[in-house]
C-alpha cells in the first residue's frame, strides 16, 4: 500500500500516538483488501454507542482513546444508544445503565463526534453529496448513501469508521471503487408501493442474495427517502447488502447495461415467504415504530392515522423512534403521537435492553424483525403500521 510522506509520518508516530493507532488500523485493513492507497473523506458515521452491544470493553476503549487524545477531523455523526438520554426512566432503563450510557456519548462527545445519537443522519445534519467518499458504519445508513444519494462508503466496522473519523481518510478499496458498485443481479421487483412493501421486499432479496449488489425493476418512480431506507436497512440485515440500484430511481442506475444479468423475480409469492418467515408471535406487548429513525414525513402520516382516536386500556405499549432533531421539529404531531406513547430519541427497539421488560415486539420493520429475536430475544410481529394500530385504537 502507497502511503503519502505525511501519512508516513502519522504511522511513525509523529503526530501523537492516538493518530498513529488509527493509521495502523486502516493501513492493516487496506492490506487485508488489496487497497492501493488512502483517500480523503468528507464524513464519518460511527456505531458502536450502545452500551448494551459494547459493554465495558467498549466503554474502555473509548476511555483509552479519550485519554490518548483523539479527536475526528471530519464533520461525524454517531448511531442511536440504549436509551433515549433525557426520558431513559420511560424505558425501564436502570440507573446503572443509564450512567454508563451518559459515559459512552460524553467521551464521543470529547472526540468532537455529533452525539445526535440517529441512524437516518442523512436526513438532517450528515447529509453526503453524489459522489463524496465517507466512512459509515450502520448497515441501513451506508447502503442508503451508497444507493440513493451515490456517495461512497464500505461497510464499515465501529473502530474502522473511528479510525477513518480520526484521520479524514480511509482505505480506498470495495465500494469506494467503479468496479466494486457494479450490479450483478436483476430484481424484478413487483410490489403495491406501500412502505411496508419495502420491508418484505428487501428481506426477499437479501436472503436471495447476500451480499450482491442487486439493480431494481419494476420500482415506483416516486420511491422516496422512506422506502429507501426501509429497503436498505431490509436488505443489509437480512443478507448483507451494502449497495443497491434501481431504474429510474437512484443516481447511478443509468450507468449499467444489465441486459446480460441472471433475474430473480419478487412478487406476491415470495413476498409472503418473507412475511412468513418474520412473523413469529400472534400479539404483542411493544409496538416499535422508527427502524430507521421515523422521518418528519412517517411521523405526520401516523398522526394523521391517531388524530381523534383515543387509545384502548390494556392495548401494548408503543414507542415512536426518531431523532431529537425531527422530534423537536414535529411538535403538534409528536402531541398527538405522546397520547398513544412516548416519541424517544436517540435510540431504538434494538439497541435497547427492551428484553427485561417485553419479550413480544410488533414492528413494520423487516431489519427490526431480523435483529429482536437474536439480540434482544423477542417474538415478533411484522406488519404495516396501520395493521399494528389495530391492537391499539
Ligand atoms: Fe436504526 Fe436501530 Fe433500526 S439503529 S436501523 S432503528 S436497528
Amino acid at each position: 500500500m502507497e502511503l503519502r510522506p505525511d501519512e508516513e509520518n502519522i504511522l511513525k508516530g509523529e503526530e501523537g500516538e492516538s493518530r498513529r493507532k488509527a493509521m495502523e488500523l486502516l493501513v492493516a485493513l487496506g492490506k487485508v483488501y488489496g487497497a492501493e492507497d488512502l483517500i480523503d473523506i468528507t464524513s464519518a458515521h460511527l456505531s458502536g454507542a450502545s452500551y448494551k452491544t459494547i459493554g465495558d470493553g467498549g466503554l474502555k476503549y473509548l476511555g483509552d482513546q479519550v485519554a490518548g487524545g483523539a479527536k475526528v477531523s471530519v464533520l461525524t455523526t454517531l448511531n442511536p444508544v440504549g436509551m433515549d438520554l433525557c426520558r431513559w426512566k420511560e424505558m425501564h432503563i436502570s440507573e446503572k445503565f443509564a450512567v454508563k450510557q451518559q459515559k459512552i456519548v460524553e467521551l464521543y462527545g470529547k472526540m468532537g463526534v455529533r452525539t445526535t445519537c440517529s441512524c437516518t443522519p442523512y436526513t438532517g445534519e450528515n447529509v453526503p453529496k453524489f459522489g463524496d467518499h465517507v466512512a459509515w458504519a450502520e448497515s441501513s445508513a451506508l447502503s442508503f448513501v451508497n444507493s440513493f444519494i451515490g456517495a461512497r462508503t464500505n461497510r464499515e466496522g465501529g473502530p474502522g469508521a473511528l479510525a477513518a473519523a480520526i484521520l479524514g481518510k480511509t482505505a480506498n478499496y470495495g465500494l469506494h471503487l467503479d468496479d466494486k458498485r457494479v450490479p450483478s443481479v436483476l430484481i424484478d421487483a413487483d410490489i403495491d408501493g406501500s412502505v411496508f412493501s419495502y420491508s418484505l421486499l428487501g428481506q426477499a432479496v437479501g436472503c436471495a442474495i447476500g451480499c450482491r449488489v442487486p439493480y431494481f425493476r419494476g420500482l415506483p418512480k416516486d420511491t422516496g427517502v422512506e422506502e429507501a431506507k426501509t429497503l436498505s436497512a431490509a436488505m443489509a440485515a437480512a443478507g448483507s447488502v451494502a449497495i443497491w440500484h434501481a431504474e429510474n430511481v437512484t443516481p447511478e442506475a443509468g450507468n449499467y447495461d444489465v441486459s446480460d444479468l441472471e433475474v430473480i423475480h419478487v412478487g406476491k409469492e415470495e413476498l409472503k415467504v418473507a412475511y412468513d418467515t418474520l412473523n413469529t408471535a400472534d400479539d404483542v406487548q411493544l409496538i416499535a415504530l422508527g427502524c430507521p429513525h421515523l422521518t418528519e414525513k412517517e411521523i405526520h402520516e401516523i398522526a394523521t392515522m391517531l388524530k381523534g382516536k383515543k387509545k384502548k386500556q390494556g392495548s401494548p405499549v408503543i414507542w415512536f423512534c426518531t431523532s431529537a432533531a425531527t422530534r423537536e421539529k414535529c411538535g403538534e404531531d409528536v402531541r398527538i403521537l405522546e397520547e398513544f406513547g412516548p416519541v424517544l430519541a436517540d435510540t431504538c427497539m434494538v439497541v435497547a435492553p427492551i428484553e427485561g421488560t417485553f419479550s413480544r415486539t410488533g414492528t413494520n420493520s423487516a431489519k427490526a424483525g431480523n435483529y429482536l429475536p437474536a439480540l434482544c430475544s423477542q417474538s415478533i410481529m411484522c406488519e404495516d403500521i396501520a395493521k399494528l394500530m389495530e391492537a391499539v385504537y
